[in-house]
């Protein structure tokens, strides 16, 4: 059990090389004092202030207590109406879950070749398998805010992974967390869920092949498109009865690739003939930006990041995957997300240009097959 905790306290360690990495990755908010909480409000309902020269002074003339209990019981118990996201923690990735729209508004994850091997199976129980494995309401989040399996039932959507169950294949319980209905969102089925989204995660899979860490985001996003009158107008779809989940117009994917495999090549299930060697990194050893980042921790070798930014639509599997390529700053912006900190930012080349970032089609039909079956049953 010890170890699979491993990949996400290396995840963690990984990225708190920085303010911002750090902060994002803390497995919870950093609570704000009630006082303070109480001072803030304060200023925003125009009450009396105290000054900023005798902050510590308890008793704050001109607001009595009687005021300040008011302030708290109109604003409720925490002393406001949040939060907005709920952080979470599983095995094998850690995330955000947007109580507005129903679904991660991130998750990441830390691929090692190590942390992708299936283990043996044991007597008494089978190898881990997504089979194992059922869509679940999450009963952390408060009931107003779940999604509910019934918003999906029907809905046209598959109930899309944002962390793939396939990362997951270290123990049942990880795979399993990845199917709680907080790690969901709706996304197109064939063409794209069950199709080129697939291959996109297959390929950030692959990439433990030539890289020792592997840290993946993937964040729904919600996109303006320009209309006829020339303006820019986001538009989504809202399913379940009443409407409550909402549907992303996009995905990201953004990756930071660091490192050499410490092992050699780990078989793997993915393994396939058409690439059995790491693909080659060129100047893996040059350039100030390894440099920078073997000082901060961040492993040996080359640093790569790259991002790509997927319409929730059916994208035929011959559009290369680097007509999706975007720059970072684009997802954060759309996000609201700082996702590395500056210093890793700098450091990093462009991963599509010490690797070749393309996919690999591969027949996912059982998995439909599967789909199918998990439908009729719920029929
Ligand atoms: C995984 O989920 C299945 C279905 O809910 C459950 O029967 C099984 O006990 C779970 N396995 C683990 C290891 O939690």
């Amino acid at each position: 059990m010890h170890h699979l905790a491993l990949p996400l306290s290396l995840f963690g360690v990984g990225l708190a090389v920085g303010a911002g990495g750090a902060a994002l990755l803390a497995p919870s908010p950093a609570k704000v004092p009630p006082q303070g909480q109480a001072q803030r409000r304060r200023d925003e309902l125009a009450l009396p202030a105290r000054p900023l020269a005798a902050p510590a002074q308890p008793a704050t003339p001109g607001l009595s207590d009687v005021e300040t209990a008011r302030v708290r019981e109109i604003l409720g118990h925490s002393g406001h109406p949040g939060p907005i996201f709920d952080q979470l923690s599983h095995l094998a990735f850690v995330s955000a879950y947007d109580r507005r729209l129903r679904h991660p508004a991130w998750t990441a994850e830390h691929l090692t070749a190590s942390s992708l091997v299936r283990p043996p199976a044991t007597p008494g129980s089978g190898p881990v398998d997504r089979s194992n494995s059922v869509f679940k309401e999450d009963e952390r989040i408060p009931e107003q805010f779940r999604a509910r399996l019934k918003d999906y039932f029907r809905s046209g959507y598959d109930r899309g992974h944002m962390v793939p169950a396939a990362d997951a294949k270290n123990s049942q319980l990880a795979m399993n967390e990845t199917f709680y209905l907080t790690n969901i969102a709706p996304q197109v089925g064939e063409g794209f869920n069950r199709d080129y989204w697939a291959h996109t995660e297959d390929f950030c899979r692959r990439l433990t092949k030539a890289f020792g860490d592997v840290y993946v985001f993937t964040i729904p996003l919600y996109l303006p498109r320009q209309d006829v009158d020339g303006k820019w107008r986001v538009s989504y779809e809202v399913i379940g009865n009443p409407p409550s989940i909402a549907v992303p117009t996009h995905f990201a994917k953004v990756i930071l690739a660091s490192g050499r495999p410490s092992a050699p090549a780990l078989p793997s299930p993915a393994a396939s003939s058409t690439s059995t060697a790491p693909a080659p990194l060129p100047g893996i050893d040059s350039g100030s930006g390894g440099k920078l980042l073997s000082t901060l921790g961040l492993g040996n070798g080359v640093t790569a990041l790259g991002a790509f930014v997927l319409p929730n639509a059916i994208i035929p599997n011959s559009v290369p995957l680097r007509a999706f390529e975007v720059p970072l700053d684009t997802v954060e912006r759309a996000a609201g997300l700082v996702l590395f900190p500056p210093a890793v930012k700098r450091g990093a080349k462009s991963l599509c240009s010490v690797t070749d970032c393309s996919i690999i089609v591969r027949d996912f039909s059982k998995a439909n097959e599967r789909v199918k079956v998990e439908r009729r049953n719920t029929a």
